[in-house]
């Protein structure tokens, strides 16, 4: 009789366990992708969540930068593509009410916006599924791209940008935008210089960060701005300052700091 209770005690007490463990595991696994993040297609891409990815340095990063106009074939990763995203306007800080960014910003006034212009089979997910293509919003505060349209508009982005090749044949373009009131209201005529030196902050990051990943780009300024905003479909007031075409280049490419020491000491001479 003792033994009997004591079978049935113990096996209710596993009975709870596993009821306890499972509904743990299937809450975590609804919640898992707010944290980890992951590509769950449709209007919404939540973008994997940024981490160090490189192993290159801030200075081998600036040795290495140039600008690059040959693009392999290859498609670019979901994750590369995550990573200069947050690079490029991510956000590094909550402070009160506000959050810092990856860019300084006059009066944290943070003018700029950021669209993806992303062609058929450019990011890739896994080894079988890429990103659709589309032209897609960068939200940096959940790190995530919303679809503004579906197609590949890369044709229609080389057209606005003065045919350059180098801009209709990469997988993947950033294209900064600025809505200029938000500094100008508050600086006058000056902020538009602010703008200006922010979207160069951003830039020089996507430079810098698509290098440290193998990757390249070039900033492009030649083009049709109102044709450029078409392309993206931009909103009222979202003015085009840069044009970042970013794809895996055709001939890999590095400095040395050797070479950097010998045009130094060349030109003390
Ligand atoms: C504001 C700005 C606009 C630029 N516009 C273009 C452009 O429209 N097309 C292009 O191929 N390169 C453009 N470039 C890239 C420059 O040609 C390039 O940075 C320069 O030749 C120096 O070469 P590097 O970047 O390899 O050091 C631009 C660069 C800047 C800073």
């Amino acid at each position: 009789m003792k033994r009997g209770f004591l079978i049935l005690a113990v096996s209710l007490t596993i009975i709870a366990f596993i009821t306890a463990y499972l509904i743990y595991t299937s809450l975590s696994v609804k919640t898992r992708h707010l944290e980890r993040g992951y590509y769950v297609g449709g209007e919404t891409i939540l973008l994997p969540l940024p981490y160090v990815m490189s192993e290159m340095s801030v200075e081998e990063s600036i040795l290495n930068r140039k600008s690059i106009r040959e693009w392999s074939s290859e498609a670019i990763g979901i994750n590369q593509l995550s990573i200069i995203l947050w690079c490029t306007y991510g956000v590094t800080e909550k402070i009160g009410d506000w959050y810092r960014r990856s860019v300084p910003s006059a009066g944290a006034t943070y003018p700029l916006e950021i669209y993806v212009v992303i062609g058929e089979r450019s990011v890739r997910v896994n080894e079988t599924t890429y990103i659709d293509a589309g032209v897609y919003h960068y939200n940096p505060l959940t790190h995530s791209l919303n679809l503004v349209k579906r197609g590949d508009f890369r044709n229609d982005l080389y057209e606005a940008a003065l045919k350059q090749e180098w801009v209709g044949k990469a997988p993947v373009s950033i294209v900064i935008f600025a809505v200029y009131e938000r500094t100008t209201g508050r600086y006058g005529e000056r902020g538009v210089r602010y703008v200006h030196l922010e979207a160069g902050h951003a830039g020089q990051n996507i430079y810098l960060c698509s290098t440290a990943l193998g990757l390249g780009t070039v900033a492009i300024g030649a083009f049709h701005d109102s044709m450029v905003a078409e392309v993206v479909s931009a909103k009222a007031g979202e003015q085009p300052l840069y044009i970042f075409p970013i794809g895996v280049p055709a001939k890999p490419y590095s400095s040395s700091f050797d070479n950097v020491h010998r045009i130094i000491i060349e030109n003390r001479r």
